[in-house]
């Protein structure tokens, strides 16, 4: 490396490292360090992929919603998760990946999407457990990346908050409506939060003290370029904190025995989560991760007809106005 050339790249650390300390917005053609690049190609990629995964649950129960109200409300919530995929995988194409090559690595087991989607959807209670859990999940994790350093995820996740309230408060009032219903109904939502309240604390992933078997590997590093704006455990205190009231006003229970408030932290104490769980469902091993995925390759597989049209066409197209 010439002596010029290492001085150029030096001033393009400082100017990379000036817009992270002055809390700016790195953008698409701004230099920026190749583990900056990678970080963020990881993270979309696997936020968009889990975005589509997504829709395979709640879209079992498209057909076998209990009202018209209630299947206009559920198609509306999973046609924005595709929207948001969509939105996400854009954000990362500004990265210089194209989507079809995250479409390969996550076909291939070799990127992730969330956890959570690897639960079985068994009743409708499961379409309010996952709206107010999960959805609220989602929200407590994805606000703080409105503010991410990198531009275009930050902007992509502006619009997809708003719709992520849509998406909490339809399912609480799913679990409103079966929990003042009758006692078949009441007891259908506390199941439904019996499974599904432990693998949403998993959502936000590791614990933040890596003990060598669970290390949150990439919190201290996502803080310091201004991806991550808050750890996992903080995060994740303030959706228990934000949860626990809300199961109160819905006369329903948390699957813990051990959620108290302490005065002197100001928050709510909860039980030890079962984090070798979370790690056998990211491993592959969860009760759905063969399904969610055999589903995904097929309908990719399906729809490659759709992609070779429009690219025949787009092709077509320029060699007529070229
Ligand atoms: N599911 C799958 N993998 C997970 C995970 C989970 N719940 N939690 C952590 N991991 C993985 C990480 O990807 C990382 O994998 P790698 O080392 O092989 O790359 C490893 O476990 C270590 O975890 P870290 O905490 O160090 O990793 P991150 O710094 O990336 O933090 C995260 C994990 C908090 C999920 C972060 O990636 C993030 O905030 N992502 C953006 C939000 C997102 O993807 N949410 C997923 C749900 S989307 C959704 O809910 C849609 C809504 O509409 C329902």
């Amino acid at each position: 490396m010439t002596e010029d050339s290492t001085d150029d790249s030096t001033a393009m650390q400082a100017g990379f490292d000036a817009l992270i300390a002055g809390d700016e917005r790195v953008e698409p053609r701004d230099w920026m360090p190749e583990g900056y690049r990678k970080t963020l190609i990881r993270q979309i990629a696997q936020h968009a992929h889990s975005e589509i995964i997504g829709m395979q649950p709640e879209g079992n129960w498209i057909t076998r919603a209990p009202s018209l109200r209630r299947k206009a409300i559920l198609m509306a919530k999973v046609q924005d998760e595709a929207g948001h995929g969509l939105y996400l995988y854009s954000a990362a194409e500004t990265l210089g990946i194209d989507r079809s090559e995250l479409l390969d690595l996550l076909h291939a087991g070799r990127q992730k999407y969330s956890s959570i989607f690897n639960y079985p959807t068994l009743t409708w209670a499961d379409m309010g457990a996952i709206g107010w859990l999960v959805d609220g999940a989602a929200i407590v994790n994805q606000v703080p990346i409105c503010r991410c350093s990198y531009g275009p995820y930050a902007r992509a996740m502006v619009r997809i908050c708003k719709e992520e309230s849509f998406h909490q408060r339809q399912g609480f009032e799913i679990l409103w409506t079966l929990s003042h219903g009758s006692p078949a109904q009441r007891a259908m939502a506390q199941d439904a939060v019996n499974r599904y309240w432990w693998p949403s604390l998993m959502m936000f992933g590791p614990p933040d003290t890596g003990d060598g078997a669970s290390p949150s590997g990439h919190t201290a590093q996502s803080m310091a370029w201004g991806i991550k704006r808050f750890s996992n455990d903080e995060l994740r205190q303030r959706f228990v904190d934000m949860t626990v009231p809300q199961a109160e006003a819905l006369g329903l229970s948390l699957p813990d025995p051990e959620i108290r408030w302490n005065e002197e932290r100001g928050s709510y104490d909860f039980g030890e989560i079962d984090f070798t769980e979370l790690f056998e469902v990211v491993k592959g091993n969860g009760p759905c991760n063969a399904e969610r995925m055999a589903h995904k390759v097929k309908a990719h597989e399906d729809g490659a007809w759709v992609r070779e049209a429009a690219a025949a066409y787009a092709a077509k197209r320029e060699s007529a106005v070229a």
